[in-house]
């Protein structure tokens, strides 16, 4: 089945999205600004002969020739692999230093470890994740990046207790929610493979009650912004639509500087409130990127 064909109504200049979808990615890091300024990290990539390419909309977001992985930067926690959309969600949520701040689904902790970046380090991430199997990736990257204000839980975010902590609500929340990974496409040519329209509902009925549970856990006022790496309106649009009936909250724009398309309103039949335009459809050929979508509430307004 070709997955990505039902897609052609809603997306702008298909065929360059069919396109882009079929060349590999760009190898991309992120700076860790809690070890490392950007300007350190490119002198470091100069003096290693690793070419680079900075991007306008994040200075520490960079694109090199050499596997992430393998550069001296890497090895001393400088920079991490991290796909350029990947960092969209952290820099949507745009956290103060000394807030509270819930990463619902955390695992491996590339968003986790930005989130604290971008706090200075300061304050409290909860990087919750309930698969126990992907918890030492996330501990081994909050040490090796050299994070100290982040908790790692092990809960199912549907049903999240904060009953260990001394404060009763977040002063923000990201889900980067389980999806069906139909925007990794370039990274990984076999993940449609085995994609099915039973999954997307069932993972869709999963990411509504970790959103819900993550609202709810947010004061008033708090920003929550919900993030997939797929395309399927039933988990992006659809979900934001349920908990804007369900939870006290709203959505509210965002910007941070990548070409992106509104949600969209309808979807097989189904309308959806007019508001989830607000949200930001990344498609690989706008930014020459995997594919994202990212939508941020505001709760209790
Ligand atoms: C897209 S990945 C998260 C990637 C991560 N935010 C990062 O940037 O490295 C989704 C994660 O959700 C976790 N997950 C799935 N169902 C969950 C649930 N009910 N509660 C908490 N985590 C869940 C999966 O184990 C997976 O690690």
């Amino acid at each position: 089945m070709d997955v990505l064909e039902r897609y052609e109504p809603i997306i702008d200049d298909f065929e360059a999205f069919r396109a882009v979808c079929e060349r590999p990615l760009p190898s991309v890091v992120r700076v860790n600004t809690i070890k490392a300024t950007p300007e350190r990290v490119r002198r470091a990539f100069d003096e290693a002969g690793v070419e680079w390419e900075g991007r306008e909309w994040n200075d520490a977001v960079l694109e090199i020739d050499a596997s992430p992985g393998t550069t001296w930067p890497s090895f001393h926690g400088w920079s991490h692999g991290q796909e350029e959309v990947s960092a969209i969600p952290p820099v949507a949520l745009d956290p103060d230093p000394g807030q509270r701040v819930l990463d619902a689904c955390a695992a491996p902790g590339g968003k986790t470890t930005q989130l604290a970046a971008l706090m200075d380090d300061e304050g409290l991430v909860v990087a919750n994740d309930n698969n126990l199997g992907r918890l030492s990736a996330l501990r081994f990257n909050t040490e090796r990046l050299g994070v100290t204000a982040a908790a790692v839980t092990n809960q199912d975010a549907r049903n999240f207790s904060l009953k260990e902590f001394p404060f009763e609500t977040f002063d923000a929340a990201l889900v980067d929610a389980p999806c069906s990974c139909e925007g990794t496409i370039r990274k990984n040519p076999t993940t449609l493979d085995d994609w099915s329209e039973g999954h997307v509902r069932s993972v869709a009925g999963v990411q509504k009650g970790i959103l819900r549970r993550a609202i709810q856990a947010t004061r008033e006022g708090g920003e929550v912004v919900y993030a997939t790496c797929t395309f399927a309106p039933e988990e992006n649009e659809a979900v934001v639509d349920h908990v804007l009936d369900a939870e006290d909250c709203r959505l509210v724009e965002f910007d941070v500087g990548l070409d992106s398309a509104p949600g969209v309103t309808e979807w097989n039949g189904e309308e959806y409130d007019e508001s989830v335009r607000k949200a930001r459809r990344y498609y690989p050929h706008h930014n020459d990127t995997g594919g994202f979508f990212c939508a941020k509430l505001e709760v209790g307004a």
